[in-house]
């Protein structure tokens, strides 16, 4: 008795201790102390998106040494890999964002946030043009501000490559409004379905839901769609589920091109055991309101389909063509814009920049670079910036103290020798500092969804390549994201999430 007596009291000790420790946690996130204010003799970053690759340089900026403006059309992060999730239900959508006010009042100088898009960059002058395009405007909806240092983060828009009828008729799945649109959809097409006196061939046309894109969103989709028809639509919806059909079209001759062979094969086995219908060598040419049109093997079909995402990749946003073409002779990479190793754009010699070495940093799904655009590089480049304005702001007051002291007239022999040391010291720390490291990325691994509780991850291992697949990457999948989500708010959100899915279910209530 009294071991179960110890045991009780050592329970209640460690729920005590750790209830309180999360409340304190939560407490200091949501009370953080006063910000020192803008300070005019301080030089501003204006950083363009609050995405992966901005979120991460906010993250780790000490603003201390700089006025720093964040400028991005949405107020929040959006943690992009489990939004295939949110698109079926599983988790919240306000589970995988963070307001990106929450990092910035964390930091030790105020961080000025703007709710807008940036529509022109002046290089010259150094200003950005924005304009505020959400649904409420104010008397005010355009402004302009100066920048002395611009870091440019504005991701990459879809790829439809002027495909008729894709901008109309296709869901896509790159914002959070996307995974909304598509839930709300998927519902409509069941509800719709369901309607008395519908004819068996337009409930399967409506039961038919393409994805068009076999790169990791699309496989990722696919699987969670098929994941909610098994585990809920089944249910509530029985004489229609087994109508559900699920076809995912990719134009290459295999889905997963970044993926090593044998997942490749594992990921095609499974969709093959789920019903998911792999179309491989096949090119869409146009959407319609209620079909696709589809080439292969030189023959074009129509598949009559109640739903269609477009997963086709990524391609440049119109304000990125526009800062190319302020430097035609050195941004001609029509992937993105070129960066150097330090991450500062390329511009030619004869910049229009007056300070000789380009203000503009770019990072991210923006800039061409050997590597993918994934979160990992964006979030790694970030991180990396941070550490490089970190370096420039002691460089900078390291500069300012020299000018001091190459300025001071001192009389006294014993402190005239005090203030030589002093400057001695400083220079040997700004020889230092001239010697900026560039970004280096260390690959963390691939991992990807891919429904029926499994997943693929292809992971560096020694000098080789771990490629695993199956029920435990998937749980090594659910705790790599559990840890990479931005906030504790968030790790409690989706963990939570993940439980009321397995215990309830999902959600069929169309908004
Ligand atoms: P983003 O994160 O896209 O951020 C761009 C920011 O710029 C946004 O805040 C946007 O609102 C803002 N912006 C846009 N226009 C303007 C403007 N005119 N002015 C100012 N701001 C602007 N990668 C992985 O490594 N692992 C994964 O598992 C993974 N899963 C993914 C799943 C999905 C569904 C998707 C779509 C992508 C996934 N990715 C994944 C890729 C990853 O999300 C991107 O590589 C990453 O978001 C790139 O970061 P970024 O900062 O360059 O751009
Ligand atoms: P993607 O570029 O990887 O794949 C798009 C696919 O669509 C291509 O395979 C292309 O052949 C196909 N396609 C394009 N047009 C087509 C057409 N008309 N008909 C048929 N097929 C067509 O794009 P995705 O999946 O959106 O990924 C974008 C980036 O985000 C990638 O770099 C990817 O690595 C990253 N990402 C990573 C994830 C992960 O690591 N789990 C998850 C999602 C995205």
């Amino acid at each position: 008795r009294s071991f179960l007596q110890n045991l009780g009291r050592v329970t209640l000790a460690g729920v005590i201790v750790s209830g309180g420790t999360f409340y304190y946690i939560t407490q200091r996130d949501r009370h953080p102390g006063l910000q020192l204010p803008h300070d005019d003799s301080k030089k501003t970053i204006a950083i363009l998106g609050s995405g992966w690759g901005a979120s991460s340089l906010l993250k780790g900026l000490d603003t201390e040494e700089w006025n720093v403006v964040v400028i991005s059309p949405r107020n929040y992060f959006l943690f992009t890999p489990l939004l295939p999730s949110v698109a079926v239900g599983t988790l919240d959508s306000r589970s995988i964002i963070q307001s990106t006010r929450y990092i910035t009042r964390h930091k030790k100088r105020a961080v000025k946030v703007i709710e807008a898009e940036a529509q022109d960059i002046d290089p010259v002058a150094k200003t950005i043009t924005l304009s505020d395009h959400s649904p409420i405007v104010g008397a005010t909806s355009t402004s302009t501000i100066n920048y002395d240092y611009l870091v440019y983060a504005v991701g990459a828009e879809t790829q439809t490559f002027g495909i008729p009828g894709v901008k109309e008729h296709a869901c896509f799945m790159k914002e959070l409004g996307d995974a909304e649109k598509f839930q709300g959809q998927l519902m409509d097409c069941v509800e719709t379905a369901a309607f008395p006196g519908q004819s068996e061939e337009e409930i399967d046309r409506l039961l038919h839901m393409v994805v068009v894109g076999g790169g990791p969103t699309g496989i990722e989709l696919s699987g969670e769609i098929h994941d909610f028809l098994e585990d809920d639509l089944k249910s509530w919806y029985p004489e229609l589920a087994e109508r559900i059909k699920i076809t995912l079209i990719e134009a290459l001759p295999s889905v997963l091109p970044m993926f090593s062979k044998q997942l490749i094969d594992y990921t095609e086995s499974t969709f093959k055991d789920a019903k998911i219908d792999i179309k491989t060598k096949t090119m869409v040419k146009e959407v319609k309101d209620k079909s696709v049109i589809v080439e292969s093997n030189g023959q074009r079909h129509e598949l009559p389909m109640g739903l269609l995402v477009w997963a086709g990749g990524n391609t440049l946003r119109p304000l990125t063509k526009k800062l190319m073409s302020y430097f035609p002779s050195t941004q001609t990479n029509r992937r993105g814009l070129s960066v150097d190793n330090h991450l500062r754009l390329l511009v030619p010699s004869t910049s229009p920049d007056p300070t000789g070495s380009s203000s503009i940093f770019a990072l991210g799904d923006c800039t061409a670079s050997s590597y993918a655009p994934t979160a990992q590089v964006a979030s790694q480049q970030g991180a990396y910036l941070a550490r490089l304005f970190g370096q420039m702001a002691k460089r900078e007051k390291a500069l300012s103290r020299l000018s001091e002291l190459a300025k001071a007239d001192v009389a006294d022999p014993v402190k005239d020798e005090e203030r030589k040391k002093e400057i001695d010291v400083i220079e040997k720390q700004l020889a230092r500092a001239e010697q900026q490291r560039p970004f280096h990325y260390s690959h963390q691994g691939s991992l990807a969804y891919i429904g029926s509780e499994k997943a693929i991850a292809d992971l560096p291992f020694g000098s080789g390549n771990l490629a695993t697949g199956g029920v435990a990457t998937y749980l090594f999948w659910r705790s790599a994201y559990l840890s990479t989500l931005f906030s504790l708010r968030n790790r409690t959100l989706v963990a939570s999430d993940w439980l009321k899915t397995k215990i309830f279910g999902r959600d069929v209530s169309r908004e």
